[in-house]
């Protein structure tokens, strides 16, 4: 299966989201799947203006010129999109978010009704299934609620679904050098990259292997107190004092 991973983290090669996005195109590679990595931040891809000419001037062309038009051309022939980004307050970034508003150049006006009679477009330029990978600084899974609705309607809109969604919590974690953790952080992304094996043989992620996925890295009480104990020793450090 051709796959495009679309890296969203202003963190880039170096994000959590990387270390997701690594080992699930790892699978997609063993299970026979071909897959290249953009990282959205080193594109220049300005907002929307909203003028609708590319739906009625220049169809499916937009009237500003940066980089969309080449990362449009990315999505040619792709099956599978993987979005690996880290929750933005609730949601994607910003520049994940400007990437998708641009992408309705590559859909016609024209309405028609879903299987449950809600309105979409008929035409979307958008054949690819989507993987979600998220990661997110807080310790609750609960924290992706929106962005896992978000990604539906979003997939509904487009005329497409959401293939395989993975939610981290904790994602701080995912580049621990902490010895104690390596243990659970090699085993987590063993599964990763059984997930992205079976996403790529056309099969959703079995239960049982979802719920590993979805299983706290660290008790909650740990996490918090780990956390702040990181972040005071980052002030003081900026700071120069040791307070
Ligand atoms: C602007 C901003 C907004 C964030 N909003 C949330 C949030 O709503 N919930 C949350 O749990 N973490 C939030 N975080 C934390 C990131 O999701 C977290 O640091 C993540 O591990 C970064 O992943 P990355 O390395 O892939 O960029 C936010 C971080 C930033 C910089």
């Amino acid at each position: 299966m051709k796959t495009l991973v679309i890296n969203g983290s202003p963190r880039g090669r170096r994000s959590n989201s990387q270390r997701m996005a690594d080992a699930f195109l790892k699978g997609i590679k063993e299970a026979g799947g071909a897959g290249k990595t953009i990282f959205l931040w080193e594109y220049d891809i300005q907002h929307c203006r909203g003028c609708f000419s590319c739906w009625t001037k220049t169809p499916h062309v937009c009237v500003i010129q940066d980089d969309m038009p080449l990362l449009r051309r990315e999505l040619y022939g792709v099956a599978l999109l993987v979005l690996a980004f880290p929750l933005y307050v609730d949601s994607m970034p910003g520049q994940l978010k400007a990437f998708f508003d641009r992408c309705i150049a590559g859909m016609a006006p024209w309405f028609a009704q879903d299987e449950q009679g809600e309105t979409r477009h008929r035409e979307t330029g958008m054949a690819c299934r989507f993987a979600v990978l998220c990661n997110c600084g807080y310790p609750e899974q609960s924290h992706f609620q929106a962005v896992d609705l978000l990604f539906a309607r979003m997939a509904r809109n487009f005329n497409t679904t959401v293939a395989a969604a993975v939610y981290r919590s904790q994602g701080s974690l995912l580049q621990s050098e902490q010895e104690g953790l390596q243990p659970l952080l090699n085993a987590y992304f063993a599964d990763l990259q059984e997930a992205g094996r079976v996403v790529d043989s056309g099969q959703p992620i079995p239960a049982a292997l979802q719920a590993r996925l979805e299983q706290p890295l660290l008790a909650k009480e740990a996490y918090l107190a780990a956390a702040e104990a990181s972040w005071r020793r980052h002030r003081s450090i900026d700071a120069g004092s040791d307070d």
